[in-house]
């Protein structure tokens, strides 16, 4: 009786380990308004600490680049971390929202960012948003190609998933990683690292290119190198073609296009793909952390998720909120200059939709040009459908997005 019991519960224990994400037992998150309407719902247990209400800029109307000033609610929370994948699904499933939550070591450190986020964003020290490169950014721009692009989105499309605990997910860093260091092709100025982090064993994966005159002066373009599909395990199908392959399929072209024409920048500029936004934005919060205790000079931060999927006739949207207003209008205005014939919108994501909002916590100037209003993203993101197919085969989008993205690293890149 009792060693039939026991393998009962070992067969049962076994089925929730393929299912269940992570370890259950509890977490802190900081959650902004969307997650906590169905948090009571979807864990009932979950235990407020604390709640503030933080100042975000919103579009005055939606789509509209006038700005007004705007709060929305962030609240501490004590959750299972096994609920975790379940609300982030639920948001999505049900409000079509982000279900926007960052996940913190310790009660002490999610507390301490609901404490920063009170705090009006601090004037660091900012760059001249000049626009004065188009000699290197134009041509530059005439070299990059979609089909470059749609290659590396269907190859990353090809792991099972990008899980941060799988080991897909590990075998996706690693080919990233040497993807990226054939790029650099051996030049000294420019290293490729996989960034270990503490709890789990997906690499971020980063691309410095070491400045020629200001090297402590830093450029960072990012997106998200995990995948995500509920149940979330080992096995699950995620392919994450739009939600992040496109943005990570995107820095690379820049990346390659900048090292083919031998591009070499008067600060540094890095290129990461972070591990484990999913769940939480974990990767950049950690790298995000490391920076502002080592007092890096950070002077733009650049955030690439979702880039492959059209959802409005408008081609850029800009986040306002979590998001430096300074930084947003030169972005803007980067579109304005190299890319006339695109139409850009403004809206919001809410709190923590996705790794800007690590930089943005630690004072960092961040910026989200996205694929589409918030309203109308790509609702096969989070599942097996979430392949190239849903933005028809193409990259002519993201394309787009590179372009920018590009043009942002060369102006910001060269003081
Ligand atoms: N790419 C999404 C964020 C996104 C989705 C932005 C739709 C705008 C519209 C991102 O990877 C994501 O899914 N984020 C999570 C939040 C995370 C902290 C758990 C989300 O929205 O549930
Ligand atoms: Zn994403």
């Amino acid at each position: 009786m009792h060693i039939i019991r026991r393998a009962a519960l070992a067969a049962a224990a076994a089925l929730i380990g393929a299912a269940a994400p992570s370890h259950a037992g509890p977490a802190y998150i900081t959650v902004g308004e969307a997650a906590h309407a169905l948090l009571a719902e979807v864990a009932p247990q979950a235990r407020e600490h604390s709640g503030a209400d933080v100042p975000v800029m919103l579009p005055a109307a939606r789509g509209s680049r006038a700005l007004a000033a705007g709060r929305e609610r962030v609240r501490v929370v004590e959750i299972d971390e096994a609920r975790l994948p379940a609300l982030s699904q639920a948001v999505h499933e049900r409000l079509h929202r982000c279900g926007g939550f960052v996940h913190h070591d310790s009660l002490a450190e999610a507390l301490a960012t609901l404490h920063r986020l009170q705090q009006p964003a601090a004037a660091a020290a900012t760059p001249s948003y000049a626009i004065d490169d188009s000699s290197t950014v134009t041509p530059l721009l005439a070299q990059m190609q979609d089909s470059q692009i749609l290659a590396t989105i269907e190859r990353l499309s090809q792991f099972q998933n990008r899980y941060y605990t799988s080991s897909h997910g590990q075998a996706a860093s690693d080919w990233l990683a040497s993807t990226w260091r054939s790029l650099a092709g051996g030049r000294t100025d420019v290293q490729v690292t996989q960034v270990q982090h503490r709890g789990w064993p997906q690499k971020s994966v980063s691309l410095l290119i070491r400045g020629s005159v200001k090297p402590q002066e830093r450029i960072v373009l990012g997106g998200h190198l995990d995948s995500i599909a509920s149940p979330a395990g080992n096995e699950v199908r995620a392919p994450g073609a739009d939600d992040d392959a496109s943005g990570v399929a995107t820095l690379t072209e820049v990346i390659r296009v900048l090292m083919a024409a031998n591009f070499r920048p008067t600060r540094s500029v890095e290129f990461i793909a972070y591990a484990a936004e999913e769940v939480g934005l974990r990767g950049s919060a950690q790298i995000a952390a490391r920076y502002a205790r080592q007092k890096q000079a950070v002077l733009g931060v650049l955030q690439l998720d979702m880039t492959a999927y059209q959802g409005d006739a408008t081609d850029l949207w800009i986040f306002t909120d979590y998001t430096h207003a300074a930084q947003n209008q030169f972005v803007a205005d980067l579109a304005a200059q190299y890319l006339p014939e695109l139409t850009v919108g403004f809206d919001r994501c809410g709190y923590a939709c996705s790794d800007h909002a690590s930089w943005t916590q630690r004072g960092f100037a961040a910026s989200f040009p996205f694929e589409a209003s918030d309203a109308h993203y790509n609702k096969a993101i989070h599942t097996a459908a979430d392949t190239t197919a849903t933005f028809g085969n193409h990259a002519r989008h993201a394309l787009k997005f590179g372009k920018l993205a590009l043009s942002y690293a060369v102006e910001l890149g060269s003081d």
